[in-house]
């Protein structure tokens, strides 16, 4: 058995409002609950990035299912990687929106939030654990 954290980006198909977004995180956590599954969830103008840890079966199977999800496309794994310990061991799916104030001091940063693209991660899957992880002692709702 292997604990794994699994990270990847996509693209809402509609904007999500706050009540969307809550029914989803609802929905999340209930599942992640039962399936030893925690993670972090972020949201900016349409474009999700989310962590999953877990056993490794257990997120390959439900990552196969949310890439299946019409609420979003572009479904991009950018990294995944045997863990010792958990990064979101308090969330079941912690979520919060990344905002024009929220800083990180990372080259490129401020374009991603001008325009946040795919490639900002996959070019290189650290950036994607180091905005993760700023969020991990937080979460919106
Ligand atoms: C951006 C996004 C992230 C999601 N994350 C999760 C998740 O962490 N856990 C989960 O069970 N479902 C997640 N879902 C929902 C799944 O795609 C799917 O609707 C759900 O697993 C179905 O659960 P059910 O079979 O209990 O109805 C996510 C969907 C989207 C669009």
């Amino acid at each position: 058995m292997t604990l794994i954290s699994l990270v990847y980006v996509s693209f809402a198909t509609r904007p999500m409002s706050e009540q969307d977004l809550r029914a989803l995180l609802e929905e999340c956590r209930t599942n992640n609950q039962r399936l030893g599954v925690t993670g972090m969830l972020l949201y900016r103008n349409g474009f999700f990035i989310q962590a999953l840890e877990g056993e490794e079966e257990v997120v390959e199977k439900l990552f196969s299912e949310i890439a299946k999800d019409p609420r979003h496309q572009d479904v991009l794994r950018v990294y995944k990687a045997p863990i010792v310990v958990r990064s979101f061991p308090n969330w079941t799916m912690g979520f919060n929106h990344i905002g024009d104030q929220h800083h990180l001091d990372m080259e490129g940063y401020s374009d991603f939030l001008e325009n946040p693209k795919a490639e900002y991660f996959t070019q290189q899957p650290s950036r994607a654990q180091m905005l993760l992880e700023s969020f991990r002692s937080e979460t919106f709702f």
